[in-house]
């Protein structure tokens, strides 16, 4: 068998040449840990939508990239990204989410401004050269565009513009950034993160692993569209909205009011790398992120957004409960998939295969980006 660099060298290519990921980078424990290192720590990471943290104080806590985090909203309304970690003696500082007016350090009482600047630190004034500025949290980037979060933990951040490329202009045709998000949820799934994003964003398996449901809404996409940046996107014509299934046509929400009409007979799957992935559709947004928590599991956040004037719709609930329906069971329907293409995935004699090129087409950029990620900095 070749060895891994080669393998990675032939995802490389354009889709019709391309061979998949190499199945070792779905179940090898030092692969994993090398993808913190060259994938999470390096790039930036789309966190999912901001208005989550509608008001100052709102926060999370997570790991991104083997790195405990705070996501926080500061008191100008910027967001802000900390390590979660005290400058004192390194206590974890926040856990789970919420919303505060201060840090403060549950060990020894240091606290923290929403900015991270040391505002408080019981008994150190008379302590030679202590100097509260020295002691700042350490803080990462964070920027928002159509009203997602893009976070980098690398301190040489590349500049997000650069890295989305045309990722606005393509997404133009929806008003993405004032959508308001109905729902978030939270599913531990028990495969590769990567595995879950290339479900996804492919068609080829919906006859098979959904023949009852999704495969009735589809047709064939469109070709990929050509894009400079690092993400992947593709449309798909279908009648009326993509996020209803067959049989509950009849009662969909209003189209989007300043959606373009080219793209009002369809669904646009996109794939932000390396973990968020997106669909807009015609009255509404389904954003799916992914993130690792072990080789063979992933933390898997599912949002839905709308315009304001829909959610706040009379019927709204009875509605949009149709549409919650139908990602709950297409979930459903890939996750025994999910878990069955992980089992044989860990078998040794697993090898790489060949993408279907316009049914696969996001998979196969997403493998060429994953690889240039790795040979690059090796
Ligand atoms: S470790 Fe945080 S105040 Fe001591
Ligand atoms: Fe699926």
């Amino acid at each position: 068998m070749k060895n891994l660099h080669e393998q990675l060298a032939n995802c490389q290519f354009p889709a019709e040449q391309a061979f998949s990921i190499p199945p070792e980078c779905y179940t090898s424990e030092d692969l994993f840990q090398e993808e913190f290192e060259k994938i999470f720590r390096r790039n930036w990471i789309g966190l999912g939508r901001a208005d989550r943290f509608a008001v100052e104080g709102d926060y999370e806590t997570m790991d991104l990239g083997g790195k405990p985090i705070i996501v926080l909203r500061d008191h100008d309304g910027v967001l802000r990204i900390f390590a979660n970690t005290c400058r004192h003696r390194s206590a974890r500082l926040l856990n789970d989410s919420g919303n505060c007016k201060l840090i403060r350090c549950p060990f020894h009482g240091w606290t923290y401004k929403l900015d991270g600047t040391l505002s408080g630190a019981p008994h150190m004034n008379k302590v030679s050269n202590f100097t509260r500025s020295d002691h700042e949290l350490v803080s990462y980037h964070a920027e928002e565009r159509l009203g997602f979060i893009f976070v980098c933990l690398d301190h040489s951040v590349p500049n997000l513009d650069d890295y989305l490329g045309d990722f606005a202009k393509i997404h133009a045709p929806w008003p993405i950034e004032s959508l308001v998000t109905t729902r978030r949820r939270s599913l531990k799934v028990d495969c590769n993160w990567k595995a879950f994003l290339d479900v996804f964003n492919e068609y080829y398996h919906l006859p098979f692993v959904h023949p009852d449901s999704l495969d009735e809404i589809y047709n064939f996409p469109n070709p990929a569209n050509e894009v400079k940046g690092a993400f992947a996107t593709q449309f798909g014509n279908i009648e009326g909205s993509g996020g209803l299934l067959q049989d509950s046509k009849e009662q969909p929400l209003p189209r989007m009011k300043n959606i373009e009409d080219r793209v009002v007979s369809g669904v646009q799957y996109t794939w932000v790398f390396p973990n968020m992935s997106f669909a807009s559709g015609m009255d509404l947004l389904w954003i799916y992120e992914a993130y690792p928590i072990s080789v063979n599991s992933c933390q898997v956040f599912q949002s839905i957004c709308v315009p304001p004037e829909t959610a706040g719709l009379q019927d709204f609930d009875k509605k949009i409960s149709s549409y919650y329906q139908r990602f709950d069971n297409g979930i459903e329907e890939d996750i025994p998939a999910l878990v069955n293409q992980q089992r044989g995935l860990a078998s040794s004699d697993a090898c790489q295969g060949r993408f279907q090129p316009l049914l696969e087409a996001n998979v196969a950029s997403f493998a060429k980006w994953y690889a240039d990620q790795l040979l690059s900095q090796s």
